[in-house]
Parts: structure tokens; sequence; C-alpha cells
């Protein structure tokens, strides 16, 4: 009835930015991501026949995390409370979106913890009713999530890319995503965007398959520009840069070294390069905070 485990954050090359069902959370695009070896969320659950109600750590949204944990008692079948204890790998003010990470180790934790045998594919459909991007945190390496599932398209060991995180502080309060996708499509870019996809993510799967730095950089940074070009002009419009943000733009944009960007729902700069140029790229970044990752397996039990 106890179980932990360890899932880790993902970057979005591709952006899922809207969605055909809120409730569900169905996308509106199928979004392609990597996931993070030094951002990670690791949790155990524990359910006992002595709690009167769920018990959780302090500092986590209680209601939805219940919420989720309704989810798996129904398919287990269950009527236990359970205690749940989470750790991040990251400070909580980093700015590091915390619930793909969070969603996809208490989906896994909680199911082996009720005794459920669920596949891949069931675990990725539960995490993302969780959290969007969380079931992109379930399979290993490098990720596509397309409807309801999402899938490995290689391992972590397929290419040696990093992700340098650039913390950037932001004083403005981060608008939730969820209240983001659900605006996105008063945007008159929405449509615009959805419609250049296919042949981004044709472009994106091809950089992969081939280890194309100069091409997955090129497609990453495009896609960026046009999901922050959506936010910005959606109702209300969401601005997540800071001053700083666009200063390391600008500076990995000058490609002294192959090195290129893609910033999610909040001011901290992914700058994406291969790992024989990393100490280059940290010399370029130097006296600013960074987290320095690596493709990296999806949520297991530990
Ligand atoms: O899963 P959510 O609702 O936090 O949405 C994530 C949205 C972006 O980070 C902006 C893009 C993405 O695909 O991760």
């Amino acid at each position: 009835m106890k179980a932990t485990a360890i899932a880790p954050a993902n970057i979005a090359f591709i952006k899922y930015w809207g969605r055909v069902d809120a409730a569900l959370r169905i996308p509106s695009n199928p979004s392609i991501s990597m996931n993070l070896s030094a951002c990670t969320t690791t949790t155990t659950v524990e359910f006992s026949p002595g709690l009167k109600h769920d018990v959780i750590s302090e500092g986590f949204d209680a209601a939805r995390i219940t919420a989720h944990l309704n989810r798996l008692r129904e398919r287990a079948g269950s009527a236990l409370f359970c205690r749940v204890e989470t750790h991040n790998s990251f400070p909580a003010s980093a700015g590091i979106a915390s619930s793909a990470s969070g969603f996809a180790a208490l989906t896994v934790a909680a199911a082996a913890a009720l005794g459920l045998r669920l596949s891949e594919r069931e675990l990725a459909a539960f995490a993302r009713l969780g959290s969007g991007s969380a079931c992109r945190s379930i399979p290993d390496g490098f990720v596509k999530w397309e409807g309801e599932y999402a899938r490995s398209l290689y391992p972590p060991d397929w290419w040696d890319v990093r992700d340098i995180i650039v913390m950037v502080e932001s004083t403005t309060k981060k608008v939730s995503s969820s209240e983001g996708h659900d605006k996105a499509a008063t945007s008159p870019f929405f449509h615009k965007r959805l419609d250049a996809l296919p042949r981004r993510i044709a472009r994106l799967e091809r950089a992969l398959n081939e280890k194309n730095i100069q091409e997955l950089g090129e497609v990453i940074e495009e896609e960026c520009l046009d999901m922050h070009h959506v936010m910005q002009t959606q109702s209300p419009p969401l601005y997540y840069w800071t001053g700083e943000t666009v200063n390391i733009m600008e500076l990995v944009k000058k490609r002294t070294v192959p090195a290129y960007f893609t910033i999610d729902a909040g001011p901290n700069a992914h700058v994406i390069c291969e790992g024989k140029d990393e100490a280059r790229v940290v010399e370029l970044l130097k006296g600013r905070t960074l987290i320095i990752n690596k493709p990296a397996a999806g949520a297991h039990i530990i």
C-alpha cells in the first residue's frame, strides 16, 4: 500500500498551447519534449485504513492532488485515504513548472500503491488528467504527446544534448497555464500557428532522427516565438518574458556557439546545445544561475 516514484520535468520543443477539451485536457496539437535529468519530483504515497482524509505535504495544491487521487481510487475500486510526501530537486521559487514532474510522480506512485497494473499508455493518460504536460514525463527520453497518450520517440541516450536553464527572477504573478490554454483561441494567430505545425513537427522529428542541432535549434526558436506570439495576442494577453529573458535570447542569437533558446510559461530561458558544447555555453552565460539537464528516463518506481 506504499510506493515511491521519481519523475522528471520536461522541456517542450513543440509546445502544447490550447486544447480541444478543457476537462479532459486534450490538446489542440501534438507536442514533443525532452525529459530533464536535474529537475525531478520524488513522491511517496501510502494508503492506510487508519486515515480519515488525504494528508498532503504543505505548500502543494491539495484540492488538485485529491481530485487526481480520486481518479486512481475509482479505477482501483478503493476507498482508502493516503499520505502523500513530495520533494522537488529544484526550489519551488525557481519558476520551473513542477506540475509535469509532480503529477507524473504522483500517478506512478499512487497507481503502484493501489496495486494497479497500468501500461505506460494508461499511466500517461492518467497523468494528463492531472496536468497536460505531465503525460510527457511518463515515457523515456524524447517524447511525443498526441491526443490522449504520449510515447517515447527515442531513449535518453539517443542524443547527448543539454537543456541549460537560465534562472530569471520575476516579480509578476504567474498566470496559471490552465487559464492560458482556455483563452488561446482568442488570439488571431492561434489558427495560423496550428496550420504551420504539421510541417514544423516533421522538421523537428527529422532533426531528432538525424541529430542535427542547427535544424533542431531553428525549429524550436521559431516554435517558441510563435507560441509566445499567440500568448501575447490572446485576450487577456499573457507576457511571460522579462528584460533578462530577452537579453538571453539576444545573447544566444549571436550564435557565437551552436546554442538555441526556448521558453515555456515563465521567464526562464532554456538554452539547448550538444553535450560537446556545454562548457562554451556555460562560459557564454557566466554570472547567471544555471541548471544543467541531460535527457532523462521517464517516471518510474524507486
Ligand atoms: O501542462 P500545462 O498546463 O502546465 O501547460 C504547459 C504549457 C507550456 O509549458 C507553455 C508548453 C508545454 O508544452 O510544456
